[in-house]
């Protein structure tokens, strides 16, 4: 876990292929402007004043994706290995249109967005960074589902071939990696399935050929490399639910009122930052992102449902 102090990268380098010289200005404008704007609200909504982007080199090379190892480091080492193209997505459950479909096909006349989301994990750290992706809500209404389809479930790819942490014998991961949303939760303007990274294509460690993001829940919901999608009546029972049901719930909106039975999720290590304590700094409700979400839990004991 052990990340070491990086030296600080001119934001040059890291934009380099972005249309943004100054991002770091850029966001804190993005910031003041957002109640004034709504084309701005999704793309740059929750970003705090002294956001500052993170290196490209953190968000590639420090990652979570158990198909390839439990380090930080095994899927921007092992990932290479997983084929995505072909990448075909089964559409099932409560919708008119079901069945295989192609990625290509899926995302057709379709143009991904930058959102420069926070992204804050379950562990304690946090990172900003500049997704390339799709409204979630515009995805899923073209499988038309039904009004029974309450939630939504996504699955990850299995090929144990290509993924050596699906044949490890340390996992006890039941696979495919499994999460899901309500369907509000789906359509709402802030969910998005990336599909890229800073102005590149999604590298197979974040998830290519496509991944969810949701910023205002923990970054476990945000599965991988996804090949299944499935509309159904019931809540989902996600993988880290299934693994620790008193650790994780289905819900995992960032929440620093409730703490995580093994540690306090009051604030947060912003990456770059050593292992011990450097770059600190409070955990927001929602991430940041109350205004925007907070409307789909009113009522809600959050203690609860976590
Ligand atoms: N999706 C799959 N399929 N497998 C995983 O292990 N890890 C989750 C999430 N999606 C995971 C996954 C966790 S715990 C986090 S914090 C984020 O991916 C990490 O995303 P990143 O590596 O792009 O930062």
């Amino acid at each position: 876990m052990l990340i070491g102090k990086s030296p600080k990268i001119p934001t040059s380098e890291i934009t380099s292929e972005t249309t943004y010289l100054n991002r770091r200005k850029f966001i804190g404008q993005s910031a003041a402007l957002i109640a004034g704007s709504g084309l701005l609200s999704s793309a740059q909504a929750g970003l705090q004043p002294d956001d500052e982007i993170t290196p490209e080199d953190i968000v590639t090379q420090f990652n979570n994706f158990y198909e390839f190892g439990t380090d930080k480091s095994d899927p921007f080492e092992n990932a290479h290995a997983m084929t995505t193209d072909p990448w075909t997505v089964n559409v099932s459950g409560e919708a008119k249109k079901t069945g295989d479909f192609a990625f290509e096909d899926i995302i057709k006349g379709m143009t991904a967005e930058e959102r420069i989301y926070r992204f804050r994990c379950v562990e304690a750290w946090s990172m900003v960074v500049p997704w390339m992706g799709i409204p979630l809500k515009k995805i899923l209404e073209q499988f038309e589902p039904t009004g029974n389809a309450k939630y939504v479930e996504f699955k990850t790819l299995v090929r144990p071939d290509e993924m050596p942490g699906q044949s490890s014998f340390f996992s006890s991961i039941d696979w495919p990696y499994t999460e899901g949303l309500r369907m509000d939760e789906a359509y709402n303007p802030l969910s998005i399935m990336v599909t890229g990274l800073f102005g590149k294509e999604l590298p197979n460690q974040n998830g290519a050929p496509w991944r969810l993001m949701v910023p205002w829940k923990y970054g476990f919901k945000s599965v991988k490399s996804i090949v299944s999608i499935r509309f159904v009546e019931k809540e989902p029972l996600n993988t880290w639910q299934q693994l620790q049901a008193s650790e994780y719930g289905f819900y995992a909106n960032v929440n620093p009122a409730v703490s995580h039975p093994r540690w306090s999720q009051a604030s947060e290590r912003r990456l770059p930052s050593t292992l011990f304590n450097t770059n600190r700094r409070p955990t927001l409700p929602f991430n940041g992102y109350a205004e925007e979400v907070a409307h789909l839990y009113k009522g809600m004991d959050l203690k609860k449902f976590f």
